[in-house]
């Protein structure tokens, strides 16, 4: 092959540049992978199947002379400062015109300085989201690029021959200016966090509220995973619960430590929402729980100090418990794609992004972690209109969790019954009850920063700005 014809090249190639860029050369793109690791640069032309043009280097001259001008390449190097070294080493090399890709789950700000920097010497920096682990990427990820939208066209054939697919259309669309790439895949991995949060939720309850064998457990996330709830997070539940320890013939979820570690985006995706002044709570409350998590020492002392007497509380019929569970979990998780959808709405304003919800319901469908089939729901509902405010407003939608909500209460009721913790599950029903409230008792909150403060209120019966003496 003539040494400047590859198509496309990628810096860093652990397990996900090396299956993303194999996985463009399966779909006869010429790729070449940059990593200092000579290994690694390896291991790339080892795995590619044969006859497909592949090629590991360990010289950025060598890489970027290589690749057809104007020039596209990705970075899949941790996030934080390895992208900016990235950057810097490549940037000499590199002329206007080429496009430099950022895969990584970096900070949405850091995206926007890049692409800022970049601009000035007339590089188009995208910032793309891409979900579904390994496999994802060797077989079909989810794909949620940000960026310039003329500069995308010239990676959109790429992009759309690798991405998963779901009814033939490609999980993968231009998403919108800056850093909305890498905003969409925040938050994504905040819902991702807030239903791995209900599952484990839901699984305690069936497990220490209602002594469900492991055999029952595998086997009602198993039957879930036949139903509306037919997600890729239920199923790897079932498969989870399933796997055997080698080591001690155990689930081997029964042996792994309850200490939760997380790399930060579910906790930017809160903290950004509250910048917004967004309320995301299922998924604040997967992101804290995670953090109490961690206090294991404590934990243990408290449950000496202060135990729980409650779980035998009441006896509960355990296959009624697995189907009320069954729709509360819907519920939950329906109302943690709700918040996280409203926050991608209200970050479109503030960040000028230009998303179109549709687009993001229709690229999460498949690929990426938080697939699920209610999506296709979801693409219909902000198809139908496209500034809906929230997916609860839809008739259909908010009609299934009407349909659903006794048994949430139902669940929940057993829970404080038992003394099991459910604040996801909680947090979702409060958001419900709070979101379809037309009244809240924020009045009183008003008249009290007015008692103490001084701070003005405004009434219901007249227009202007009141204060009194309290
Ligand atoms: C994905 C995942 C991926 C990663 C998470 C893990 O969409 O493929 O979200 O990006 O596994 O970032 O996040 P935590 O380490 O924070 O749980």
């Amino acid at each position: 092959m003539n040494e400047t014809q590859f198509d496309f090249g990628m810096v860093g190639l652990g397990v996900m540049g090396r299956n993303l860029l194999l996985n463009m050369a399966d779909n006869d793109f010429a790729v070449i992978g940059l990593d200092l690791d000579p290994q690694k640069a390896a291991a790339l032309e080892t795995e590619a199947a044969a006859g497909k043009p592949v090629k590991g280097t360990t010289s950025a001259e060598e890489f970027v002379a290589s690749l057809r001008k104007p020039r596209a390449l990705m970075l899949l190097v941790p996030a934080g400062n390895p992208v900016d070294a990235v950057i810097a080493s490549l940037l000499p090399l590199l002329e206007p015109g080429d496009i430099v890709v950022d895969g990584g789950n970096s900070y949405f700000p850091d995206t926007d300085r890049r692409v800022k920097t970049l601009a000035d010497a007339g590089i188009h920096f995208f910032g793309m989201g891409i979900s579904g682990g390994e496999k994802g990427a060797r077989f079909g990820p989810s794909m949620m690029p940000g960026g310039n939208r003329e500069a995308y066209e010239r990676l959109r054939p790429i992009f759309e021959a690798c991405a998963a697919k779901v009814n033939g259309e490609p999980c993968v669309s231009y998403l919108g200016n800056g850093s909305a790439g890498n905003y969409v895949k925040m938050v994504h991995n905040g819902i991702e966090y807030g239903i791995m949060q209900l599952l484990a939720e839901a699984y305690d309850l069936l497990k220490r509220g209602a002594g469900f064998s492991d055999d029952e457990l595998e086997a009602t996330f198993q039957g879930w995973n036949q139903t509306e709830l037919q997600s890729f997070l239920v199923e790897i539940t079932g498969e989870i619960l399933a796997k055997k320890d080698d080591v001690t013939g155990q689930r081997l979820v029964s042996v792994i430590s309850d200490r939760a570690r997380s790399k930060g985006t579910g906790k930017w995706t809160s903290q950004n929402a509250m910048d917004l002044q967004v309320p995301i709570p299922t998924i604040d409350m997967a992101v804290l729980m995670r953090d109490m998590s961690k206090y294991k020492e404590e934990r243990v002392e408290a449950a000496k100090l202060l135990p729980n007497n409650s779980l035998q509380a009441a006896s509960v019929d355990k296959q009624q418990l697995a189907e009320q569970l069954r729709n509360a979990f819907y519920f939950a998780m329906i109302t943690a794609y709700a918040q996280g959808m409203a926050q991608l709405r209200m970050a479109s304003q503030a960040y000028n992004y230009g998303l179109e919800l549709q687009e993001v319901a229709k690229i999460w469908r498949g690929g990426c972690i938080i697939r699920a089939v209610c999506l296709e729901d979801f693409r219909q509902a902000y198809e139908k209109n496209a500034d809906l405010p929230n997916l609860l407003l839809d008739p259909k939608i908010g009609g299934d969790l009407l349909n659903r909500l006794g048994d949430m209460r139902t669940v929940l009721k057993t829970a404080i019954d038992k003394g099991i913790p459910m604040p996801g599950f909680m947090a979702s029903l409060s958001y419900f009850d709070g979101y379809r409230s037309e009244t809240l008792p924020t009045n009183l909150i008003q008249a009290q920063r007015d008692y103490f403060g001084a701070h003005t209120y405004e009434r219901i019966d007249q227009e202007g700005i009141f204060h009194t003496q309290w």
